[in-house]
């Protein structure tokens, strides 16, 4: 195929050669967060540097850093939160500030495995703030959803964990593509593309709800023992 053809087909976003050689890519490659989609992608170190450039949305004018995800590549147990919040943002690490604490001792001390063995990720990977202030952190909105999910689509089929766990309505709305709220939904194994999802409050609505000894805090833990026994059945050691 000669350049000019290539080019057009890339313009038409029908495909994106990784491999062309890097004086024509500087030519007429667009960025690669541009993609619909990340199907192009074998793996989440090159997905992650993919997304630490994307303007896709407005959270990138605001945000200090991209918070991809982290954890094992390999995991079985994947966690999908909402969006970065302050802490996040400033150290672009998943689930490190308060609500980070709580699941990580769900993680550690409720399924008795330690967090480096699992992944955890969110749906939007810039932190989302009312009316763009940088100060009070907010639910993302359905445009930033919708710019940002390849990134998540890509990284489930990356890990291909045995099991998801999604925390609050953005994540489980998203994966289960349901209006119902996470109070209604949560206590059931749901599936997507094949995957079982168990879905459960978010650490942070559990904290702003009575925290450690709350009635949400024994529903939790409640779900975290269907995922203890999703994963005896399928013989999942951590
Ligand atoms: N809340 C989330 O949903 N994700 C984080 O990473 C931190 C807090």
């Amino acid at each position: 195929m000669d350049l000019f053809e290539y080019a057009k087909q890339v313009k038409e976003k029908r495909i994106l050669d990784n491999n062309l050689d890097k004086e024509k890519k500087s030519i007429i490659q667009e960025p690669l967060w541009k993609n619909p989609s990340y199907e192009f992608v074998n793996s989440l170190e090159e997905l992650k540097q993919i997304a630490l450039e994307c303007k896709k949305c407005k959270l990138c004018l605001t945000r200090k850093n991209v918070v991809f995800g982290e954890g094992n590549p390999e995991a079985n147990l994947m966690f999908i939160g909402e969006g970065p919040g302050k802490t996040e943002d400033e150290t672009g690490r998943p689930f490190v500030g308060r609500a980070g604490e709580l699941l990580t001792r769900i993680i550690e001390n409720g399924l008795k495995i330690s967090r480096k063995t699992v992944y955890i990720a969110n749906v939007v990977k810039c932190r989302p703030t009312v009316e763009m202030k940088g100060e009070k952190d907010r639910p993302p909105d359905q445009d930033e959803v919708e710019a940002c999910s390849p990134y998540l689509i890509r990284q489930i089929e990356l890990i291909q964990p045995k099991i998801i766990i999604t925390l609050g309505n953005p994540a489980t709305k998203f994966l289960l593509k349901t209006r119902e709220g996470i109070t209604k939904i949560r206590g059931n194994i749901y599936q997507y593309n094949d995957i079982p999802v168990i879905p459960t409050y978010h650490p942070s609505f559990v904290l702003r709800n009575g925290g450690e000894n709350s009635p949400l805090k024994k529903e939790v833990w409640g779900d975290m023992k269907l995922v203890i026994k999703l994963m005896q059945d399928l013989g999942i050691k951590n």
